[in-house]
């Protein structure tokens, strides 16, 4: 499969993500999505004059609002893009870096552009309290603070929390807290093991983040800062988080900010710039399902993936589903096995061979492009292949893509 009618990834980078209180936990999102937008050009010696479209997703709106609205616009100016470049700011929750790709793609199958620009962008540390009715005034009576980023949930409509909903679909597939500790567990040992053997290297997947100082060398961030060493022992010692039955602070991602980007053309288009692609986009595919569904839902959209490209789960070399929590993998893994234990073993041992984001962080807008490219760069390592890629998000929403090498 080498059409020059192809859809190839040419340039695919992120920030290194960020821990809760560090210096990088300052950066407006908007910042750190201009960063990775001048860098993923640079690469590929592609001038900011012939990208096409720019998407653009972030769904910490609270966060944004620091800095008023259209993120992608005021980034897309900022990295020095002509004013004229067509963008658009989405929020598809944690999906959203993989609904920009999606979007790209689209645009460029319509004829609307040629090369296109996927970001994911998200500062979750930096998100402001906020303060709903002091502008119309409090005559009398307490002034409330809403915190939008606690229990990560859509609780003032109505919704469970998703870690209550992802727990207990967990044990209901028989995905106890055992088995999502000891995979919060291998997400934290793979991860240490691909950052001992070099592959979460600056100028591969990560770029650096410079923050400069008022005296002083500036502070330059290069890896990940939230993955940790821990025990099975200690990991079984958290308390549960948000009314669920199993997911904690361990077997969940910490709060993080980083921001990645894609760059897709055509085959024809990258051969013409003299560029070798990084990836086949095979397919990419959007699903919604029930809101209690967050964790099957990456399950669900790789089948509906899959059966697009004409493909099999056992045609995939490598799989990426994002740990939103340690259920999602096995929850879906199991699905994607319909029932047979030994096979759900062997999709697990393919899923996140890296690490996933409880080890590496996950920066909701920013993640879902980041597992694409860790995809992508690990299917290069490994001499090609097909691997997927998926990620819930906001209510059993999934982004799901297959990538060739
Ligand atoms: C769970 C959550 C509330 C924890 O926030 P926090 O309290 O600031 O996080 P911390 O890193 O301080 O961890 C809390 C405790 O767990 C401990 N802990 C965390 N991970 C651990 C691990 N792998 N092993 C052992 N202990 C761990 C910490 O040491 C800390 O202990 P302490 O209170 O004794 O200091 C927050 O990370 C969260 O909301 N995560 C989920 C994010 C999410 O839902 N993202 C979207 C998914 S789509």
């Amino acid at each position: 499969m080498t059409g020059k009618d192809d859809i190839v990834m040419v340039s695919a980078v992120r920030t290194p993500f960020s821990r809760f209180d560090t210096a990088m936990a300052d950066i407006p999102s908007i910042d750190l999505g201009v960063m990775v937008m001048q860098e993923v050009i640079k690469r590929v010696g592609i001038k900011p004059e012939e990208v096409d479209e720019i998407n653009y997703g972030s769904c910490i709106p609270a966060e944004v609002a620091l800095e008023t609205d259209v993120p992608a616009r005021q980034a897309t100016l900022l990295a020095g893009f002509p004013a004229e470049n067509i963008s658009l700011s989405l929020d598809r929750a944690c999906c959203s870096s993989l609904t920009t790709l999606r979007l790209g793609i689209l645009a460029i199958r319509a004829g609307e552009a040629v090369i296109v620009m996927s970001v994911g962008s998200e500062n979750m540390p930096r998100t402001p309290h906020l303060a709903p009715g002091l502008r119309k005034g409090n005559r009398i009576g307490h002034i409330q603070l809403i915190d939008c980023l606690f229990e990560l949930g859509y609780t003032s409509k109505g919704f469970n929390p998703f870690a209550l909903d992802a727990g207990e679909v967990a044990l209901e597939y028989g995905v106890t807290r055992e088995m999502q500790d000891a995979w919060a567990l291998r997400s934290q040992e793979l991860c240490a093991e691909a950052y001992a053997a070099g592959k979460f290297r600056i100028g591969e997947e990560l770029m650096p983040v410079v923050i400069p100082q008022k005296r002083g060398a500036p502070i330059i961030i290069e890896k990940d800062e939230s993955p940790r060493v821990t025990t099975i022992e200690a990991l079984g010692k958290l308390k549960p988080i948000y009314g669920s039955p199993t997911v904690t602070a361990g077997n969940a991602p910490p709060i993080s900010a980083g921001a990645s980007a894609i760059l897709c053309m055509t085959r024809a288009e990258a051969l013409k710039h003299g560029i070798q692609p990084l990836a086949t986009v095979v397919t990419s595919v959007a699903m919604a399902a029930e809101p209690r569904k967050i964790a099957q839902i990456p399950a669900y959209t790789i089948q509906k993936a899959l059966g697009r490209a004409g493909l099999s789960i056992d045609d995939m070399d490598l799989i990426e589903i994002n740990e939103a929590f340690a259920a999602m993998p096995l929850v879906s893994t199991k699905i994607l096995a319909g029932g047979d234990e030994g096979k759900w073993k062997a999709l697990q041992e393919k899923t996140n061979v890296n690490g996933g984001a409880i080890a590496i962080g996950h920066p909701v807008g920013a993640s879902a492009g980041r597992i694409a490219m860790t995809l992508a760069y690990e299917l290069r390592r490994r001499g090609g292949g097909y691997g997927v890629a998926s990620i819930c998000g906001g209510l059993a929403q999934g982004e799901a893509v297959i990538l060739k090498v």
